[in-house]
């Protein structure tokens, strides 16, 4: 059975996170990915603190076992920390942010039980967030989905935060969907491997269904890293599909925000804003969910290299149980014989 220190640190069966993403990954696909024995994450992007709790609340109707929340700190409300700290899930996520300026809601978080796990892009912040207090680190490589705080790919990022953190747990994220990336970045030196791509095209994400058709046809190629949608969050690097708007974007020779084809017009309706402030409008930050409707192609589908691997909308338990039995294959069967 593939156990590593990351499973002991969280109280978990496999070492297989679900990314906490922002507005599609909510309590259901982190209760499903926990009951799994996978650490399920909520996204608490945007969300309120009233929102958070009942959020985390759901979770918890739905599953009895460990899982986290995600706390991105550009979009940090007023209460949300104070929100985490009394409900206690089994882990928080930080991204986005200087590991220093957190000492205090990182020692107020792990006294109250919660583990702390910063999500970075370099070797030097990771260093940092363990100076911090970070009991956990995820180094995500350029490949990722979503924002990408780095510019360093998984395959060379990994090994360089490994040897800058000693041997406090580590997760990869960033172009992995399968056993065999849960294998390769645990060969890297990573605890186990984070998913965000991979879960949003699942039964439970609340991605809206034309956002999880996309995913199953894109390509990696088609993937754009850019800042293209910074209306609600300016100047911050994501990841994307090159939908027919971002196409048209290119065409108009890629002008500068404000100057954009169809800038500001109105992109969809949201049923559930949940402290959600960000504009629902043409290159918003918002990915399209299930509970919005309208014109959603002006949104963010976000999503990393890793795409090109997702070809079906799975329940999110089976790709839990689907990467640990493959992971474990590459290991036995593929690595181990190699050695004589
Ligand atoms: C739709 C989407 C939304 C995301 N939102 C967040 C977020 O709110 N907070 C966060 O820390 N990371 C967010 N991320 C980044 C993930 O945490 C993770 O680094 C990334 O998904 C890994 O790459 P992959 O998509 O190739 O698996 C998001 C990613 C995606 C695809």
């Amino acid at each position: 059975m593939l156990k590593t220190r990351i499973c002991e640190l969280l109280g978990i069966e496999y070492p297989v996170i679900s990314a906490g993403m922002g507005v599609v990954a909510l309590a259901r696909l982190a209760a499903a990915v926990s009951e799994a024995g996978g650490l399920g994450t909520i996204g608490l992007a945007a969300m309120d603190a009233a929102a958070a709790r009942a959020e985390i609340r759901a979770a918890r109707e739905l599953t009895a076992r460990p899982f986290a929340v995600n706390l991105l700190i550009p979009f940090l409300q007023p209460g949300l920390i104070d929100a985490v700290i009394e409900e206690r899930p089994a882990a928080a996520t930080f991204f986005w942010g200087e590991p220093d300026d957190f000492r205090d809601p990182i020692r107020r978080l792990k006294a109250a039980g919660v583990k702390v796990i910063w999500q970075c892009g370099s070797a030097a912040e990771a260093r940092t967030a363990v100076a911090a207090g970070a009991d956990a680190i995820i180094a995500q490589g350029l490949e990722a989905g979503g924002h990408v705080r780095g510019i360093v790919t998984t395959l060379a990022l990994v090994p360089e935060v490994r040897a800058a953190i000693g041997d406090v747990p580590m997760a990869a994220a960033g172009g992995i969907a399968d056993g065999r990336g849960l294998a390769a970045a645990i060969a890297l030196g990573a605890d186990g491997a984070v998913m965000g791509t991979r879960f949003v095209a699942t039964e439970e994400s609340a991605a809206h269904p034309l956002y999880k058709q996309r995913l199953l046809a894109a390509h990696a190629s088609e993937t754009l890293h850019t800042t293209l949608y910074d209306i609600g969050w300016p100047d911050a690097a994501h990841r994307v599909i090159r939908t027919p708007m971002v196409a048209e974007w290119e065409r108009a020779g890629r002008p500068a925000t404000g100057a954009r084809p169809g800038e500001g017009a109105p992109a969809g309706t949201i049923r559930r804003r949940d402290g959600i402030d960000a504009p629902l409008v043409r290159y918003s930050v918002l990915p399209p969910a299930e509970y919005m409707d309208g014109e959603i192609e002006g949104l963010a589908f976000y999503a990393g290299e890793s795409v090109s691997l997702v070809r079906e909308i799975l329940p999110a338990g089976e790709i839990v149980r689907r990467t640990v039995a493959e992971a474990e294959e590459v290991i036995m069967r593929r690595l181990a014989p190699l050695v004589r």
